[in-house]
């Protein structure tokens, strides 16, 4: 705000790290359990060309839950994935955020309703410092229209320490993004959008093309992700990666959802077996093989049906 004292601001200040303080954030429940549910999809559908890509997909994302995607190539991820952030819109079904149905969205809408999506390549502009990055579009201006320059520098210093964990001495504001590493791109790109209070942070193969070291350090921010009180929704081919930072997974099978399975009560191995049979099951057309049941335990139903 023009004139008034930055910080003051609670808005400026880094927000990734979880408030202990915060009687709401002491009693929150676990990740994911809370009967809240941030962003709803009902029945979607949407096809290409007369291609269903995506069919009757209905899943929901709670506050503090990280939701992982799985499914083969072409199973329909990053097209829910632009449905929700308002890139496509689909030929059918309903979206609602914090229970509200939300009529068509685009991107800006989604934007607005506070979907940020971290995407490796497309992140970060970098011809630019970092803290031009982390203040891109929605920099900080006086009273006059004058950017604060000094001011963003300033805060951009004290995420990078604080919340982006960057601790060499090379690493400055004025630090060109082109000399970062994939891992450290992304970090940026995942701070810049909880900053900026993002609800829902959506990360589409986000480890692609990452180191081991690279990896580690953007699962980590994941983890921040959930840890300041937001949600997300992280898709990769990874089964590991995507086990080891979701509280639920969400297995897509040629546009159908095949079943959910949340990591507290499915082991890697049982959710790698579960993949492995969706994959091979080639008679598998519905979303039947298995069923979550009220309390979250998938249960197998009858053999899938043949196609005719
Ligand atoms: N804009 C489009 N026009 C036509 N077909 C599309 C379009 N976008 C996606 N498709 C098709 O929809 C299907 C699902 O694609 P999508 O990109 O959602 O899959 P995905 O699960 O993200 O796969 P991957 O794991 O390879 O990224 C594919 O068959 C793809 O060719
Ligand atoms: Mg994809």
């Amino acid at each position: 705000m023009p004139g008034e004292d930055p910080a003051q601001d609670p808005s400026l200040t880094p927000n990734i790290a979880p408030d202990a303080s915060a009687p709401a954030e002491a009693a929150a429940p676990p990740a994911g359990t809370s009967g809240d549910v941030r962003l709803e999809l009902r029945h979607i559908s949407k096809s290409f060309g007369g291609v269903n890509v995506l069919k009757d997909v209905s899943l929901q994302l709670r506050p503090r839950e990280v939701l992982g995607l799985l499914g083969d190539n072409g199973a329909g991820k990053s097209t829910l994935i632009k449905i929700i952030t308002g890139v496509h819109q689909p030929d059918k079904g309903e979206i609602l955020f914090d229970g509200q149905a939300v009529g068509a969205l685009d991107v800006q809408k989604a934007r607005d309703l506070g979907v940020e999506t971290v995407f490796q390549e497309r992140a970060l502009a970098e011809q630019l410092p970092l803290w031009r990055n982390i203040f891109m579009g929605r920099p900080l201006t006086g009273r006059l229209g004058f950017l604060r320059t000094n001011e963003m520098r300033r805060l951009t210093a004290g995420l990078m320490g604080e919340s982006m964990g960057f601790t060499s001495a090379m690493l400055t504001p004025e630090s060109h993004v082109a000399g970062l590493s994939g891992g450290e791109r992304q970090g940026v790109a995942i701070v810049r959008a909880l900053h900026f209070e993002a609800d829902i942070i959506i990360l589409d193969e986000p480890t692609m093309g990452l180191s081991l070291n690279e990896t580690e350090k953007l699962l980590h921010f994941v983890e921040g992700i959930r840890a300041a009180g937001r949600s997300a929704i992280f898709i990769d081919h990874n089964i590991f990666h995507v086990y080891s930072v979701s509280d639920r997974i969400v297995v897509l099978d040629r546009g159908r959802i095949a079943g959910e399975f949340p990591t507290s009560r499915y082991s890697l191995e049982e959710v790698m077996g579960i993949m492995r049979e969706v994959a091979a099951t080639s008679a598998y057309t519905e979303a039947e093989r298995y069923r979550p049941t009220e309390a979250g335990t998938a249960i197998p139903a009858a053999e899938p049906r043949r196609p005719s």
